[in-house]
């Protein structure tokens, strides 16, 4: 009886949109003290997939983060279905994206929100052939030929660029950011929740200017609304074109479509390194320190997965994970 009491207690307050935490104590009273296996089927069932689509997505959002957040810092497990939708409603903004793989990947896995950037624009280019040969695309793309290309190529030897940074792909946008030229008020319009970056800590020249897009990713104490609008910083030791680097319209375009409505919360940043120089590797640890950024190693406790197992000559041993955030 108590059991059924505290069940219709949880639904109801979760359909009244009661504050999230008040919601969480029914679950616990549901689960005699803690948030249970068992109260999170339960809760999945006759609140969550009942709610998808109807109710009040942030709200979702919040509650799904609470929800999450308390189960794993009692170390239980979570279930697929909370991290499968709660993926949903994350942004993910790849820095220093390459040929896109990540995008690929995100997008199987039904990330709905993910921008893939770049410094280069010849990689943005190929970044959206590779998209497109693996059929995340829209109708609306203007196929990429040859001569596309080629106006990327002299839009960078030239300075002049006639293409847009953005082009529109179902769940994954593509974006010119150079690091050296991206300005506070264009980070900031972002709004990512998860940052990730994979082999990304390599050129001296380039590690400040990494450090500084991290830092004002990783700041949620700012709102764009909040700031002066500041023009892109000069290049300094630039290997990237800025000379029409993303523009706050352009940004303002990947969020709205990307669906971004309300600031994240607590962005963290994944980046993954090969340490092929310990002196550049330590001087990319010196800039986190300054730009009072938390850094953690993961490696140990979230190792490598073996995919792509038939290639033996990539050794896995090598690549570390971190795990940062502002302090
Ligand atoms: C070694 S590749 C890694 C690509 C991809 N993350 C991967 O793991 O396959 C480094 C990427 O960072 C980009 N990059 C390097 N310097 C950059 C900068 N200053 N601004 C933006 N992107 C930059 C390069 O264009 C390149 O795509």
């Amino acid at each position: 009886m108590e059991k059924q009491i505290a069940s219709l207690h949880l639904v109801s307050a979760f359909l009244a949109m009661e504050p999230t935490d008040c919601v969480m104590s029914h679950a616990r009273s549901l689960g005699g003290g803690s948030v249970t296996v068992d109260v999170q089927r339960f809760i999945w069932d006759h609140c969550i997939s009942k709610a998808i689509g109807k109710c009040h997505a942030p709200y979702l959002k919040i509650f799904l983060k609470k929800l999450i957040l308390e189960i794993e810092s009692n170390r239980d497990d979570v279930l697929d279905e909370l991290y499968e939708l709660y993926s949903e409603f994350m942004i993910s903004l790849k820095v220093g994206s390459g040929v896109g793989l990540v995008g690929i990947c995100l997008s199987h896995v039904k990330a709905s929100k993910v921008i893939l950037s770049d410094g280069g624009l010849s990689t943005l280019s190929n970044m959206k052939l590779n998209l497109k040969m693996n059929q995340i695309s829209t109708e609306d793309d203007e196929p990429v030929t040859s001569e596309c290309l080629d106006s990327f190529d002299h839009a960078q030897i030239g300075g002049m660029r006639t293409e847009i940074d953005i082009i529109s792909l179902p769940h994954v946008k593509c974006l010119h950011l150079p690091w050296e030229c991206a300005s506070e008020s264009v980070l900031q319009k972002l709004k990512p929740d998860i940052i990730l970056g994979a082999d990304v800590i390599y050129d001296p020249l380039c590690l400040p200017h990494l450090v500084r897009v991290l830092s004002i990713l990783l700041d949620k104490t700012k709102s764009s609304s909040q700031l002066p609008r500041v023009g892109f910083d000069g290049a300094i030791g630039c290997s990237h074109d800025c000379s029409n680097g993303c523009g706050a319209r352009d940004v303002a375009a990947a969020c709205d479509s990307a669906g971004s409505a309300s600031p994240a919360e607590h962005p963290t940043a994944y980046i993954s390194s090969v340490i092929r120089n310990a002196n550049t590797f330590d001087r990319f640890l010196a800039l986190v320190d300054e730009a009072n950024l938390a850094i953690t190693d993961l490696t140990g406790t979230l190792p490598p997965a073996s995919l792509l197992p038939y290639m033996q000559s990539y050794d896995r041993s090598s690549i570390r994970l971190f795990k940062l955030s502002s302090k």
